[in-house]
C-alpha cells in the first residue's frame, strides 16, 4: 500500500484537483486496493469547505466527482502516514518542510518535479484558468503514478 498527500494552499482549487484526477486514474488501473489518496492545505483559511466551484465544474467537465471532498489543513502526522507528500508550488512545498519539519525527507517534493515542466502549478484562486491546472494535474498524475508503481 503506498499513500498520497497533494498540498497546496487553501485546499480548495489545486490539490483536491489532483487528488480527484490521481483517484480516477487509480480506479481505472485497478489499483485502489494499493494506493490511497487525499489532500490538505497549508493554511487554515477553508477549513471543511468543498472544492471551489471551478474546480469541481471542471472535473465534472471529465465525468470526475468531487463528492464528499472538504478541505481540511496539513497536520503532523502527515510526514508518517503518507508515502508521497506532493506539493503544488514552492511556497507550499517551504511552508510544509518548516510545519512538519521535513528537511532533507524525499517524500516531500513539487509535483511538477516529476515532469518536464519542472515548475509550481499556477494558482486557478488567482489566474481562474482550471483549464490549466486539470492539463497540468493530469500529465503530474500520470508521472506520478509511472514512480508509485515503480515503487509498489
Ligand atoms: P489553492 O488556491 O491553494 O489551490 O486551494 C487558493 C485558495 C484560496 C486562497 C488562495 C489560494 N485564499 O487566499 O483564500
Amino acid at each position: 500500500m503506498k499513500r498520497v498527500l497533494f498540498i497546496c494552499l487553501g485546499n480548495i482549487c489545486r490539490s483536491p484537483m489532483a487528488e480527484a484526477v490521481m483517484r480516477d486514474l487509480v480506479e481505472k488501473r485497478g489499483l485502489t486496493s494499493q494506493i490511497k489518496v487525499d489532500s490538505a492545505g497549508t493554511s487554515n483559511y477553508h477549513i471543511g469547505e468543498p472544492p471551489h466551484r471551478g474546480t469541481k465544474a471542471k472535473l465534472q467537465e471529465y465525468g470526475i466527482s468531487t463528492s464528499g471532498m472538504k478541505a481540511r489543513q496539513l497536520r503532523s502526522t502527515d510526514l508518517t502516514e503518507f508515502d508521497y507528500l506532493v506539493c503544488m508550488d514552492d511556497s507550499n512545498l517551504q511552508n510544509t518542510i518548516e510545519m512538519l519539519r521535513a528537511e532533507g525527507h524525499a517524500k516531500v517534493f513539487r509535483f511538477l518535479d516529476l515532469t518536464h515542466h519542472k515548475k509550481d502549478v499556477p494558482d486557478p484562486w488567482y489566474s481562474g484558468d482550471f483549464q490549466e491546472t486539470y492539463d497540468l494535474c493530469v500529465e503530474g498524475c500520470e508521472a506520478l503514478l509511472t514512480k508509485i508503481e515503480a515503487e509498489l
